[in-house]
């Protein structure tokens, strides 16, 4: 089978490493694909969000199967236009993806749909929100309704930083029209854990559970980014609260999605805090994770392609995941300044011996093939994934690995995992 993978960062470098490995699939193209992707798939020239030319591409190289990574092109539609030309995509449909590209719309459905999650207001002036804010107190959390990299939720501490939050987002217009509407939403307190499920718009089929490291710094420290490392599985979800989640929020959210008339096809990715066993909502994404999937794939013992073809199919009640039992670990080295401005174009070095060792696979989110080096191109660089016969062996051999790979300016964090292993021991 003839695929194209959509994006070039570490999930769809996994995605593509994950394919690879199917016996049934004979070529994959990406698009744009990065240096690591490189190895493994034909690189196209085309952006993630050019949504015609993808649609033309896949159309004259005869694709078999299109499988979209990044948000941008769903909410962008790439999947209706796949379809109107009768090209065979995995993803959700431009109004299903409204669950990630708008706040207001998801914390509505999860109301409607009595689905837990935070007490919320919407705003669409700011003078109100502040009101509000005022009424309420601190601490608050303020969420630009739209798209905003990973950026646009807020954790404020104080109601003078909340105010001011309201202020760049819907009058200074930081993230532009992603701020026309504000969520003011409770601040929960517990255990945050990424849980995905892939669903065909009836049947709703896990997978194994990870945890996220948004925060720059270790301890959880510094501003928020896309996800500085992973793993899989999350302890915190317990078989008891997988059940919850699956009985109370990912079959109730497809349902209301089907109900809406919206269904939902592709992964959807719930976003949770769990406190006392009990998950809510913080947000919803309609893709799968990155870093999660680095993790996730590897621990991946299945096909790939059958569950990502079952659910463009609409049978995924045929199909049963099945998944290492160990644990797999990503950390993610940064560029200097990340996640501020950032530099590009620095050579890395150590990624052979790095790659060489047992049960390692060093993922390229932003890299580029310059003069024969392989070089920085973003923020976040590599997602160093580790498999292990328990969570400190994973942890450790990530670390072996990242040790191993140097060029200028390079971060990460120290506490991936650490965690997990609080809580298990
Ligand atoms: P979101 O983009 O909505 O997932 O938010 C990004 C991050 O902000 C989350 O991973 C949490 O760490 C934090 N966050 C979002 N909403 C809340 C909330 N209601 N209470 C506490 N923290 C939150
Ligand atoms: N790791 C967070 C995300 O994929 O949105």
């Amino acid at each position: 089978m003839r695929v194209l993978v959509v994006g070039g960062g570490g999930r769809e470098h996994s995605l593509v490493w994950k394919l690879r490995q199917s016996p049934r699939v004979s070529q994959i193209y990406a698009a744009p694909g990065n240096a690591g992707i490189a190895e493994l798939a034909e690189c196209v020239d085309i952006g993630a969000s050019e949504v015609r030319r993808l649609a033309d591409f896949a159309a004259n190289q005869a694709i078999e199967l299109t499988v979209v990574g990044p948000e941008l092109p769903l909410t962008l539609g790439i999947v209706d236009e796949f379809e109107g030309r009768d090209l065979r995509i995995f993803g959700a449909s431009r109004q299903a993806a409204a669950l990630e590209g708008s706040k207001v719309f998801a914390k509505r459905l999860m109301r409607k749909h009595k689905i837990p999650t935070g007490f919320f207001q919407t705003f669409y002036r700011a003078e109100d929100a502040k009101r509000y804010i005022q009424d309420v107190g601190a601490p608050i959390v303020v969420k630009a309704d739209g798209l905003a990299a990973g950026k646009g939720a807020v954790v404020c501490a104080t109601v003078p930083d909340a105010l001011d939050t309201v202020k760049r987002i819907m009058e200074d217009r930081v993230f532009g029209d992603a701020g026309a509407r504000v969520v003011v939403e409770e601040f929960l307190t517990g255990e945050e854990a990424s849980f995905l499920a892939f669903t065909d718009g009836q049947t709703v089929v896990p997978m194994a559970s990870a945890q996220d490291h948004k925060a720059a710094l270790d301890d959880d420290k510094g501003p928020n980014t896309g996800g500085m490392g992973a793993y899989s599985p999350a302890p915190v979800v317990t078989e008891a609260v997988h059940k919850k989640i699956m009985d109370q929020i990912m079959i109730p959210t497809v349902k209301a999605m089907a109900a809406e008339g919206c269904p939902f096809r592709g992964v959807l990715y719930a976003g949770l805090m769990i406190e006392n066993g009990e998950p809510k909502v913080l947000e919803f994404n309609a893709r799968f994770g990155d870093p999660e999937a680095q993790p996730q794939f590897m621990r991946t013992e299945s096909d790939r392609l059958t569950a990502l073809e079952a659910v463009v199919d609409q049978r995924l009640h045929e199909v049963e995941i099945r998944w290492r039992p160990e644990p797999a670990v990503c950390v993610v080295m940064a560029a200097g300044g990340y996640p501020g401005t950032h530099d590009t174009g620095k050579p890395i070095t150590g990624l052979g011996t790095a790659a060489r060792l047992k049960d390692v696979v060093v993922f390229h989110a932003a890299t580029a093939l310059v003069e024969g080096k392989i070089v920085t191109n973003g923020g976040r660089v590599l997602g160093v994934t580790a498999l292990g016969k328990d969570i400190s062996n994973a942890i450790a051999q990530a670390y072996r690995a990242v040790e191993k790979i140097h060029w200028d300016g390079a971060h990460y964090r120290t506490d991936i995992g650490r965690k997990a292993i609080e809580r298990i021991a």
